[in-house]
């Protein structure tokens, strides 16, 4: 359920037109007018000749033109209308600092796979978004995936570490896992063909078996004295993957730190 709203959308690009698709396939009495000066979807080239009124303006341009932007969008704005922004890194306090501090404003960090309706959203409010305008965030998110909520901006930097650069890290496993296969004698393509759709299906698996946790998932392929046992004694290791990780996404939250300045 979406309650009945009118929407405008800013930018639609790769993310911008990945919701479009799925505001359209799920919500049939959404409105959504579309602004981009390239896109095919566009109804308007300038937001300046969008007319309103809108419940929302989804923000899904570059970070590098959210400052434009966001003066383009500021005669469309009415006290109590949210504003919804994707674009990464850039904080609560920025919106607040260009359109000022009583607006509602819903934060979004989405990742990659929302392109193909399978992403993760954490979304993050300021103190003038009510219950319905977070209800209706929730549903313009969920149509691309998986959304949660997070009170405490600052956790914003953990999960763009996590969920947001998180595919990359996927891919890397990708690459890591068919670079060994090549090591253990498989010719290259299908040492790639074998990391990649292992990959995939696990993926797949985990996402057939939502109340099984990934322990469990794990330890159903892991028979005692096997080879995949054998495996996980050097991931698990002390110095092993998790230690990996957690050096990695701590890497990555402080860069988020850095780069919001
Ligand atoms: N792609 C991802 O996987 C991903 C993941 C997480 C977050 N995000 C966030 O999502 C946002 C969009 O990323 P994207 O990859 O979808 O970018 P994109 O493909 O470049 O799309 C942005 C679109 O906005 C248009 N645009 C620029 N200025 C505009 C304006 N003033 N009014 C209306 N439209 C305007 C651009 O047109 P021009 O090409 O003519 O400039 C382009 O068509 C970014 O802020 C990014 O941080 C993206």
């Amino acid at each position: 359920m979406i309650p009945a709203s009118r929407i405008l959308l800013v930018g639609c690009g790769k993310m911008g037109g990945a919701l479009l698709d799925g505001w359209r396939e799920r919500f049939s009495d959404l409105h959504i007018l579309v602004a981009d000066p390239v896109s095919p979807e566009a109804d308007v080239k300038n937001v300046g000749d969008a007319v309103g009124p809108f419940d929302c303006v989804v923000l899904a341009v570059k970070p590098q033109v959210m400052a434009e932007t966001l003066a383009e969008i500021a005669p469309l704005l009415t006290p109590h209308m949210l504003v919804l922004s994707i674009a990464a890194g850039k904080t609560i306090a920025f919106y607040e600092s260009h359109i000022g501090e009583s607006q509602p404003i819903v934060r979004v960090m989405p990742n990659t796979p929302a392109a193909i309706g399978c992403g993760m959203s954490v979304l993050c409010a300021n103190a003038h978004v009510s219950a319905v305008q977070k209800q209706l965030a929730t549903s313009l998110m969920s149509a691309v995936g998986f959304a949660e909520w997070i009170d405490d901006e600052s956790l914003m930097d953990a999960v763009t570490a996590v969920s947001g650069s998180g595919p990359a890290y996927v891919f890397h496993m990708i690459e890591a896992l068919a670079a060994a296969g090549t090591a253990a004698g498989l010719p290259s393509d299908l040492s790639m063909t074998l990391a990649r759709q292992t990959v995939i299906g696990s993926g797949i698996l985990a996402q057939s078996m939502p109340d099984t946790d990934a322990a469990t998932l794990r330890q159903n392929v892991t028979s005692p004295g096997g080879t995949t046992e054998a495996a996980l004694k050097i991931l698990m290791a002390e110095h092993g993957l998790t230690d990996l990780m957690t050096r990695a996404v701590d890497a990555a939250t402080k860069r988020g730190k850095e780069l919001a300045g």
